[in-house]
């Protein structure tokens, strides 16, 4: 079975087995903290154990990369790393906002730029997002492109949670310019959304993103034909271990990706 397949088996097993949990009481269950250094919740634990147990039933030869569960060797001949973010979003999902998702993608390396697959499923209705290295990205069955043209409404995503009251102060004057400025709390999907032309660009200069939140989305925004940039507008790149943070930007285009980087504080 292609890698592909394998992420969207498993991305299809956690969508049925959390989809009449969210929002219900059993969700929130505490399992501590967890690799990422989160709480772990029941949700995220049912979620996580979902594609272990069938990555091992299958025999795929790997090793894990969980928000929850940490590093997790399946095998001693790994073909690769599973990055894995089983529910992205949980504080939605606990609450039952109808806005979270799985990531799940495959690295050949150490590397966020040697990902091939990704997939982002979300967990509210089922649908899927996915792409393959080379091979395009799909919306359920079908391709799926950035906004390239100049849009009725300007949709402009950034995750301010959390954020320092200097990186507020940078970001003032597009909050001040755009009319339409979007943050739904699970970033993978949000990246999906973006990679689907629903927004022009997509930003977190927070500094605080895993890697187990950008890994599919990274191959679902490059191959949907977005630019994916780091703070210094390098192309994004980094290593997958528990202690790295990013910070990106997300662009449908040049044009737009100008326009914001101009209105941001310096
Ligand atoms: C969180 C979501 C959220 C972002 C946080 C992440 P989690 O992921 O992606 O949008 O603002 O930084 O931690 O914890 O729900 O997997
Ligand atoms: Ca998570």
């Amino acid at each position: 079975m292609d890698v592909i397949e394998i992420l969207r088996k498993a991305s299809n097993k956690i969508y049925e087995n959390v989809k009449d949990l969210a929002g219900t009481e059993d969700a929130a269950g505490d399992f501590g903290v967890g690799a990422g250094g989160d709480i772990s919740r029941n949700i995220d634990i049912i979620a996580e154990k979902t594609v272990l147990d069938y990555l091992k039933e299958i025999n795929f030869e790997c090793v894990v990369l969980g928000e929850e569960c940490g590093r997790v060797e399946l095998s001693n001949k790994p073909k690769g790393f599973i990055i894995m973010d089983a529910i992205d979003g949980s504080a939605n999902a606990v609450r039952g906002v109808p806005f979270f998702c799985s990531s799940l993608a495959f690295a050949t390396e150490d590397k966020l730029s040697s990902i091939t697959d990704g997939v982002i499923t979300n967990l509210s209705n089922g649908e899927m997002y996915w792409a393959s290295k080379n091979k395009g990205a799909f919306f359920n069955n079908k391709q799926i492109k950035v906004h390239k043209k100049n849009p009725i409404y300007k949709i402009v995503g950034i995750n301010t949670s959390g954020a320092s009251i200097e990186l507020m102060n940078k970001l003032h004057p597009i909050f001040k310019n755009h009319d339409h400025v979007r943050h739904f709390g699970a970033n993978a999907l949000e990246m999906a959304m973006f990679a689907r032309g629903l927004m022009d660009i997509f930003i977190d200069l927070r500094n605080k993103i895993r890697i187990q939140d950008i890994a599919a989305g990274y191959v679902i925004v490059k191959e949907a034909g977005g630019m994916l940039l780091d703070e210094n507008l390098n192309p994004l790149d980094a290593d997958l271990s528990y202690e790295t943070r990013v910070s990106f930007i997300a662009a449908a285009n040049q044009e737009i990706l100008d326009e914001i980087m101009s209105q941001i504080n310096n």
